[in-house]
C-alpha cells in the first residue's frame, strides 16, 4: 500500500512538474536588476549540504553578496540548521544583523513527494560560531505566522522567504516580507517550482501585483524596486491585495498597515 502511495505521489509530481508555464519573467543576469552586486568579495564558511538547504549554492553566493551590500537588517524566514544564516552573518558589515526565525518543524510535507527534512536542531550550524559572527545573528524560535516584527517594518534591506512551503505559510511570510522591506530593499524566495505548489501559487499571484524576476540559474525569485525610474510599489497595499485574494482569514496580519 505504501509503495502504491509513493508511486502515485511520484506520478502526480511528474504531472505537476510538467504544468503551466510561469507568468514570472526570467533572467540569467542578476546585475541587470542589481547593478554592481558581485563587485564585493564574499566568504563562504559553511558549505556542507543536506536536503532542506538552499538547493543551489549559486543562490547562497547571491544572498551573501546581498548581505554584504548591508543596506539594512536581514530577516530570514527561516533558519533550519543555520547554514545560510552562518554564511550571511559572515558577510554582513561589522554592525550588521541577521534576524532568523524557525519553529523547528521537521514534518513539512508540502512538496509533491511528501518528502520531509529529517531531524535537526534550529541554528545548529551557528551555535559554535566565532563570537564576531555569532553576535550578528538573532534567533527567534517561533511560528513565522505568529512572530511580531513590527519594530522592523520598512527597515529590512534583505528579506529571505524560504520557510514553511505550505500555501498559507508562504502567503503569510510573503505578506510580512512586504511589510518589512525598506524602500530600495530586496525580497528573495527560494523553491519557486511546481515541486513546491504552495510557493508557486503564492508567487504566481504576487506577480500580478509587483514586478518579480525569476533566476532559474540561481533557483530564486527576486523583488527589488531599485530600477531607475521604476515606480515603487506600496508594499503594505500589495500585501493587502495578496491577502484578499489568497487567504482572507490571515488579513489580521497586516491590519493597520
Ligand atoms: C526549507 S527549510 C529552510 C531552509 C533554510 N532557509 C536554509 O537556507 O537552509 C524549511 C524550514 O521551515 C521551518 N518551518 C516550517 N513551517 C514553519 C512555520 N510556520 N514557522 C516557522 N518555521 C517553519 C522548518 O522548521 C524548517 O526549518
Amino acid at each position: 500500500m505504501r509503495r502504491v502511495r509513493t508511486l502515485a505521489r511520484r506520478l502526480l509530481g511528474r504531472r505537476a512538474l510538467a504544468g503551466a508555464p510561469s507568468p514570472i519573467q526570467t533572467s540569467d543576469d542578476p546585475e541587470v536588476l542589481l547593478p554592481g552586486l558581485y563587485e564585493r568579495t564574499i566568504t563562504l564558511g559553511y558549505t556542507r549540504w543536506r536536503w532542506g538547504h538552499l538547493y543551489n549554492d549559486q543562490a547562497l553566493v547571491f544572498l551573501c553578496h546581498l548581505a554584504a551590500d548591508g543596506t539594512g537588517p536581514v530577516v530570514e524566514f527561516v533558519t533550519f540548521d543555520g547554514r545560510t544564516t552562518y554564511n550571511l552573518a559572515l558577510n554582513l558589515p561589522v554592525d550588521g544583523e541577521v534576524l532568523t526565525i524557525d519553529a523547528g518543524v521537521v514534518h513539512d510535507p508540502s512538496n509533491v513527494e511528501g518528502k520531509t527534512y529529517g531531524s535537526f536542531v534550529p541554528g545548529e550550524c551557528f551555535l559554535g560560531a566565532p563570537p564576531d559572527v555569532r553576535s550578528r545573528i538573532r534567533f527567534i524560535q517561533s511560528d513565522s505566522r505568529q512572530v511580531d516584527l513590527s519594530n522592523l517594518y520598512d527597515r529590512a534591506g534583505l528579506v529571505i522567504v524560504d520557510g514553511g512551503h505550505a500555501h498559507d505559510v508562504c502567503v503569510s511570510d510573503t505578506v510580512l516580507a512586504l511589510r518589512l522591506v525598506r524602500p530600495g530593499g530586496v525580497i528573495v524566495w527560494d523553491d519557486y517550482t511546481p515541486y513546491w505548489p504552495g510557493v508557486k501559487e503564492t508567487l504566481d499571484a504576487l506577480v500580478r501585483l509587483v514586478p518579480l524576476t525569476h533566476y532559474p540559474r540561481l533557483g530564486l525569485v527576486v523583488y527589488a524596486d531599485r530600477r531607475p525610474g521604476a515606480a515603487s510599489a506600496d508594499p503594505a497595499a500589495v500585501a493587502r491585495a495578496l491577502l484578499s485574494h489568497a487567504a482572507p482569514s490571515a488579513e489580521g496580519r497586516i491590519r493597520g498597515g
